[in-house]
């Protein structure tokens, strides 16, 4: 196996790793190595089947399944077959049929576009996302996904931005996020019926469990404890058009077969649009917690008391 940097400061490829066998212990700390030094580790020729990268993600913590709408109808039983286990994320619809950009349907996955980290709008211990690019498009028609590496954005701050930020909290939500993110029209009660999250809290800034410090703004990020709204939003903006200055991003031109881990503690993401809607995007995630049960977002908030079943 061979790890080689993809940019100057962060990314890295993995090279010569087989993940259609169960992960032994060299894979999973050659892993969680590159994942410590990288932030971001794009395994290549990952020709692998759903249930080998679940059973990969499995080995590096608990799964965090995805929150399901309540009251979203049972999936169709069409031609295509949906994991309950994974997030799909490319363009393609039920049926596996592509889904028009910018048409209603997709509209709330375009809130992808704008930085983000992944389930930030929810309470548990996230730790990374690993998206598998099952069928790709040309380079040429867009669908590029960027990295933006937190813990160098955050080491360049002034001193004097560190000790002002060093013990905030982050308010983050999801349908506020989305707003920002585009999303024309009103946040209606019934949207927030349908997918509940109440705002979550995480701290601005983490530390890694490497001792490494990062900048946690990411898309839904959209308010600070104890802030006025006003006072937390042009902060939080300038912080975050700090972070996602060029010379901190990476752009992810996937080949398929790309298992693209990222870890969400420390790297920001956000998706590019395809330009044409004539090619297939099928991207399936998998996300992993660092530690709890494996559950969804919603049904822990239900468990624990902070959303209505
Ligand atoms: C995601 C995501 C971006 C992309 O899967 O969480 O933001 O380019 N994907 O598909
Ligand atoms: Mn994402």
């Amino acid at each position: 196996m061979e790890v080689k940097p993809l940019h100057p400061i962060f990314a890295a490829e993995l090279l010569g790793a087989d993940l259609a066998r169960a992960p032994g212990t060299e894979l999973v700390a050659t892993v969680e190595d590159a994942m410590a030094r990288y932030g971001v580790l794009a395994i290549r020729d990952a020709e692998i089947s759903d249930e080998q990268q679940k059973l990969f993600s499995r080995a590096f913590g608990p799964l965090e399944v995805p929150s399901r709408a309540k009251g979203a109808p049972d999936r169709p039983k069409g031609t295509r077959q949906f994991d309950p286990l994974i997030f799909y994320a490319g363009n393609l619809d039920h049926n596996g049929e592509i889904i028009p950009y910018g048409s209603e349907a997709g509209k709330l996955a375009q809130g992808a576009e704008r930085f983000h980290t992944d389930s930030s709008f929810h309470v548990m211990p996230t730790k990374w996302s690993l998206l598998h690019g099952v069928e790709t498009p040309p380079h040429a028609a867009g669908g590029d996904t960027w990295f933006v590496d937190a813990r160098a954005a955050y080491d360049d701050l002034p001193d004097t931005m560190k000790t002002r930020i060093e013990h905030l909290i982050g308010v983050h939500d999801f349908w506020e996020g989305r707003r920002r993110a585009g999303l024309k029209g009103e946040i209606t009660p019934q949207m927030r019926r349908i997918i509940p999250f109440p705002p979550a809290e995480h701290p601005l800034v983490r530390t890694m469990p490497y001792g490494r410090k990062a900048l946690f703004v990411g898309g839904h990020c959209t308010g600070i404890v104890g802030m006025a709204d006003d006072a937390a939003r042009d902060l939080i903006e300038q912080l975050y058009a700090h972070a996602t200055q060029e010379k901190y991003i990476y752009r992810h031109q996937w080949r398929r077969w790309d298992l693209v881990i990222w870890d969400n503690r420390c790297t920001m993401h956000a998706a590019t649009p395809l330009l044409v809607d004539s090619y297939r995007r099928d991207m399936r995630r998998t996300t992993i917690n660092e530690s709890g049960p494996e559950t969804s977002a919603l049904d822990w908030m239900i468990a624990q008391g902070l959303v209505e079943a």
